[in-house]
C-alpha cells in the first residue's frame, strides 16, 4: 500500500520524536531507535558535529575507510585514503599503485586553477550600450566586493575578470557576468556563490542609479547567481610511462608489447564508442570519489564536472588515453578536478580530517594530482584485468566475503569457502551450495 501521509514540521522535531514519527510509519519506533542508536558514536561531542553536518540526521552511515598503499606520485610516496562501497576498488588501485612504483611512478600536474560563476541577468537596452558600460560597470563591481574577498585575496585567490557574455541571441535580452576565481586551497563554493550574489545586488543597483540611462535600461533583472560545477580550467593531467619490456610480467603468456597493444586498443574504443566511454570514466571516477570522499569533498560536483568535461566536443569520450611510440607505453588522464583542503568538511569531519593528515596536509594543487593518480590507478587496473583475464575473476574474489556475510557464514566456514574459491570461479549460486554442503556435512 502505497502512503500518502504528509508529515509537516519534520525538521523541527527532535531526533527522539523523528523516530516517533517515522515509528508511526513503518512499525515500531522503539525497533528503529534501536536500530539507529547502533550505529551512533558513544562520543557525544563527535556524534552532535555529525548531526548538525546535515539535516533530519537520524544515525550515521557507514561506509569503509581504507588506504590504497604505495602511490610513487613525482618521487613522493603516498598512502591514499579512500572510501568506497565497491570491494575491488581499493585492491585495484593499490594493486596498479605498486606496479608503477616499480616502474617510475606517477608524474603530474595542474595545468590550470581557474573556477568560475556567472550572474545570468536580462537587460532590455541596446547591446552596444551595454558593452560601453562594462568598464564602469566592472570597475564598481571589484569595488563592492572587496569586502568579501579580502581573506582570499591575502591567500592568493580572488576575483580573477569579470566578462560580458552576449546570450541575447538565443535568448531575448539575456546575459551573463562571467566572473573568474582563484579560490586557493579551498573549494570555493560558498566564497564564489557569495561574491557573485553581491555582484548581482550591485549590477542591479549600477543600472538604477546611473544617470541618463531611460527606465527600461534602468531596470536589470537578475535571474540567478551562481557559481558553475564546470570547471575546464581548473584542470590536471596525471600519467604513468614504461618501455614495453617492463610490461613483460604484467601477465603471464603475453608479451610487453602484445599488452600494450591491447590496452591501446581498449583506451581507443573508449574513445569512440559512449557505451564504452561511459563505464570507462565510471572505472577512473571509482578511484577519485572514493578520494573525494575520504578528504571531504564534494563528490557530485566532481562527476558532474568530469562527466561534461568528457563531452567537451560534443560527443562523451574517455577521459584518459594510452599511447605507443619509441617502444614505449604511455598512459594519460587529463580531467578538470575541483578540490579543497581547506574548509567545508575537509576540517569538520573527523575522517576527512585523519585522510589529508594521512596524506601529509596536501595543498589543493597537491590533491589534484593525488586524486587523478588515484582515478588513473583503477582505470588502468580496469583494463588491465579486461584485458587479460576479465573482469570477473577479481571482482568476485573481492566480493567473496560479501557474500559469504550475506550467507552469515562463521569464521570456519569463511577460511574453508576463501580456500575452495582461491583457484574457482565465484558465484552466488556455487558459493551457497559450497555452504550449504558444510553445513549439511555437520549435521
Ligand atoms: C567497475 O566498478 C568499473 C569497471 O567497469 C570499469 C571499466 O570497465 O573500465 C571495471
Amino acid at each position: 500500500m502505497k502512503r500518502k501521509t504528509i508529515i509537516s514540521g519534520f525538521s523541527k522535531l527532535s531526533r527522539e520524536e523523528k523516530m516517533e514519527k517515522m515509528g508511526e510509519l513503518t512499525g515500531s519506533a522503539e525497533q528503529i531507535k534501536a536500530k539507529l542508536d547502533s550505529f551512533r558514536l558513544q562520543n557525544t561531542e563527535q556524534q552532535n558535529l555529525l548531526d548538525e553536518i546535515s539535516e533530519n540526521t537520524l544515525a550515521n552511515f557507514y561506509l569503509p575507510f581504507g588506504v590504497a598503499p604505495n602511490f610513487l606520485i613525482n618521487d613522493h610516496l603516498y598512502h591514499i585514503p579512500m572510501v568506497i562501497e565497491e570491494s575491488s576498488v581499493i585492491a585495484a588501485a593499490s594493486r596498479s599503485a605498486k606496479f608503477w612504483a616499480r616502474h617510475g611512478g606517477f608524474n603530474a600536474q595542474v595545468v590550470s586553477v581557474v573556477k568560475s560563476g556567472q550572474v545570468h541577468f536580462i537587460w532590455k537596452g541596446e547591446t552596444n550600450k551595454l558593452h560601453n558600460l562594462l568598464p564602469e560597470l566592472k570597475f564598481d563591481l571589484f569595488r563592492a566586493s572587496q569586502e568579501l574577498t579580502i581573506n582570499m585575496r591575502k591567500r592568493g585567490g580572488g576575483i580573477q575578470n569579470i566578462e560580458l557574455i552576449d546570450l541575447s541571441d538565443k535568448m531575448e535580452n539575456y546575459y551573463q557576468l562571467h566572473v573568474t576565481f582563484d579560490t586557493a586551497d579551498s573549494m570555493g563554493a560558498n566564497f564564489i556563490n557569495s561574491c557573485l550574489e553581491k555582484i548581482a545586488q550591485q549590477t542591479k543597483h549600477f543600472f538604477k542609479h546611473y544617470e541618463g540611462l531611460s527606465d527600461v535600461e534602468r531596470e536589470c533583472e537578475v535571474i540567478m547567481s551562481i557559481l558553475s560545477n564546470y570547471t575546464p580550467d581548473c584542470l590536471v593531467e596525471c600519467s604513468v610511462e614504461c618501455s614495453l619490456d617492463e610490461l613483460d610480467n604484467i601477465h603471464p603468456g603475453i608479451s610487453g608489447k602484445e599488452f600494450a597493444s591491447r590496452f591501446q586498443k581498449a583506451s581507443k574504443i573508449a574513445e569512440l564508442d559512449i557505451y564504452r566511454a561511459t563505464t570507462h570514466n565510471k572505472g577512473i571516477f571509482n578511484g577519485i570519489d572514493a578520494v573525494a570522499l575520504a578528504t571531504g569533498n564534494d563528490f557530485r560536483a566532481i562527476e558532474a564536472n568530469g562527466h561534461a568535461y568528457a563531452s567537451k566536443t560534443g560527443k562523451y569520450k574517455s577521459l584518459s588515453k594510452a599511447s605507443i611510440s619509441d617502444k614505449r607505453f604511455h598512459y594519460q588522464v587529463k580531467m578538470p578536478l575541483s578540490l579543497g583542503t581547506v574548509g567545508g568538511l575537509t576540517s569538520l569531519h573527523p575522517l576527512a580530517k585523519f585522510g589529508l593528515e594521512l596524506l601529509g596536509k596536501p595543498s589543493a594543487k597537491e590533491l589534484m594530482m593525488i586524486t587523478a593518480a588515484a582515478g588513473l590507478a583503477n582505470n588502468f587496473g580496469a583494463l588491465r584485468s579486461l584485458i587479460t583475464t576479465g573482469i570477473q575473476k577479481g571482482h568476485m574474489k573481492m566480493h567473496l566475503t560479501n557474500l559469504l556475510n550475506a550467507l552469515k557464514a562463521d569464521y570456519e566456514e569463511k577460511k574453508q569457502a576463501l580456500e575452495y574459491f582461491a583457484h574457482k570461479t565465484v558465484s552466488y549460486n556455487e558459493v551457497e551450495t559450497f555452504i550449504n554442503s558444510l553445513r549439511t556435512k555437520l549435521q
